[in-house]
């Protein structure tokens, strides 16, 4: 199984992919899957505001359509001190993986753990 600076060293790695023209914040993430499979994802942004799609949740649609369901932990990595998932992507993880553990990364591998409970208390679930 994959360990977590390797999770994140592809975070980082997926993050030279990211599409943010406007922003100029470029965002990876490197998803696991319970089956060892990684997928990654990056900011999409859009010329058209609130059509842009966070790093986090590329990750989770690709494996998701690719058939994936079980999720053990999510690194991500941006330009900053630990990179935190926005609110959208908390509610949206929480959906597919409420036991979800999160690395909160920097470029140079520095990460800080966290779970998606810790960072969505009393999530909304149907
Ligand atoms: N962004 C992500 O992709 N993930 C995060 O966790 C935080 C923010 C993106 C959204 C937008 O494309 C850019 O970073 C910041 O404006």
């Amino acid at each position: 199984m994959i360990d977590d600076q390797t999770l994140l060293t592809k975070a980082i790695e997926a993050r030279e992919n990211a599409y943010c023209p406007y922003s100029k914040f470029p965002v990876g993430a490197a998803l696991l899957c319970v089956d060892g499979t990684v997928y990654t994802g990056v900011n999409v942004e859009n010329a058209v505001n609130g059509l842009s799609l966070c790093a986090e949740r590329v990750a989770l649609f690709k494996a998701i359509s690719a058939g994936k369901r079980e999720f053990t932990k999510i690194a991500v990595a941006c330009n900053a001190e630990h990179c935190q998932p926005c609110g959208a992507c908390r509610q949206v993880l929480y959906e597919h993986a409420p036991d979800l553990e999160i690395l909160m990364g920097n470029p140079e591998g520095r990460f800080k753990r966290t779970t998606i409970r810790d960072l969505l208390p009393e999530a909304f679930s149907l």
